[in-house]
């Protein structure tokens, strides 16, 4: 994907300095483009907790780097000890998209396995590395098969503009290519097909207007930005053929945690008969759980995100200001939960399926879910 017409990346290694991992420090965007090094495990869970990167995918591609970057560090004796309290740190940033635990399980069965920390040092690089270039493969095949979804009503509407509404940031920028709920608008506006995006600013960190709206730009897809709320409106009057969000978690019987707000929209598709489609890598499906709602943890972040507005200020340098009256409390929970009956199918890397546990099951037959 490009920044100003030039090829840009979420997160890469720096070839010519051993154990550095260059990141895009998202908080900056889209205002400033500023690239971060990451050097220790301590700085990518410092990334992941700051949100200088984010985004299910990419927070679980950071995490694998940060454990090359802790096999870097660690002593040859209780090496897998040492290992073993990096992981927890970097588990320890972020509860809900479990693209940080996955990831993080499939590093430390390689990399414990190594005999010296030469060698954990080595197979951790290759491990990020594939990590990071599965994401990519698994974002191009989600962007074919919802590209198929797409190219249908485009046409039903012979050839009009497709409408597409989504929240929060599922793009590239929340992974390292593509990214999900994206990948098949990407697609289609390459295929020619006449696109538009309707943008959810996304509050209260606002990813729909800093990073989609910036991201969806940079590629020269149409698309408007519009206040959360004014989705279901959009969809009373027909002016919303599909509606595609990412998830950080999906359980094994469909439920789809995402960013706070998903929920409504999904209220509201259903009302309006609008499909409403959640795109996921199978990474972010966490088959241990069943009932999302009840189950998947919900991170509560800082009333700060609520009580201020973060942008660039009409003097042109970028700051914040506090938009409620002092000593005004606010709760701040990051996601919701969309259950499973209010989802019209997932689109994953390995087709579009029923959001049920019999639709997952025939997609990932091996997978257990009850
Ligand atoms: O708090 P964030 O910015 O990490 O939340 C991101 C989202 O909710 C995305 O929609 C989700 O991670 C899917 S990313 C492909």
């Amino acid at each position: 994907m490009r920044i100003h017409g030039k090829p840009a990346w979420t997160i890469w290694l720096a070839t010519e300095t051993p154990g550095v991992v260059r990141i895009l420090d998202q908080r900056r965007l889209p205002h400033e483009v500023v690239v971060l090094e990451l050097r220790t495990a301590e700085d990518a869970a410092a990334a992941i907790r700051d949100m200088a990167v984010r985004g299910a995918p990419l927070i679980g591609v950071t995490a694998a780097y940060g454990l090359y970057l802790a096999a870097l560090a660690a002593p040859a004796a209780g090496m897998t000890a040492f290992l073993e309290k990096k992981r927890a740190m970097l588990a320890a940033t972020r509860p809900t998209a479990v693209n940080l635990f996955w990831a993080l399980e499939r590093m430390m069965q390689t990399v414990c396995a190594a005999a010296s920390p030469a060698a954990a040092a080595d197979t951790a690089r290759r491990e990020a590395e594939a990590i990071r270039a599965e994401d990519m493969e698994l974002c191009r095949r989600i962007g074919e098969h919802g590209l198929a979804l797409i190219r249908a009503i485009a046409a039903r509407k012979n050839g009009g503009t497709v409408n597409i509404l989504t929240h929060c940031n599922a793009g590239w920028l929340a992974c390292c290519d593509l990214g999900t709920a994206t990948a098949p608008i990407y697609q289609a506006h390459r295929a020619g097909i006449p696109v538009h995006v309707w943008v959810d600013e996304t509050r209260p960190r606002n990813q729909g207007a800093s990073l989609t709206a910036f991201e969806l730009g940079q590629e020269g897809v149409p698309h408007t930005l519009v206040a959360d709320n004014a989705g279901g409106h959009l969809m009373q009057h027909g002016r919303v053929d599909l509606a595609i969000t990412g998830a950080d978690r999906v359980t094994a019987r469909g439920d789809a945690a995402n960013k706070i707000g998903t929920y409504l929209k999904a209220l509201a598709a259903r009302d309006n008969h609008v499909p409403f489609y959640v795109a996921l890598p199978s990474s972010t499906i966490d088959w241990t759980l069943d009932d999302g709602v009840a189950e998947i943890p919900i991170e509560e972040r800082s009333a700060d995100e609520i009580l201020y507005m973060h942008g660039r200020l009409d003097g042109g340098g970028v700051g914040r200001v506090r938009i409620a009256p002092d000593g005004t409390p606010a709760a701040n929970p990051g996601f919701d939960v969309t259950p499973a009956r209010l989802i019209t199918g997932l689109i994953t890397e390995r087709g579009v399926c029923p959001a049920s546990r019999d639709g997952l099951r025939t997609l990932f037959p091996k997978r257990k879910n009850g």
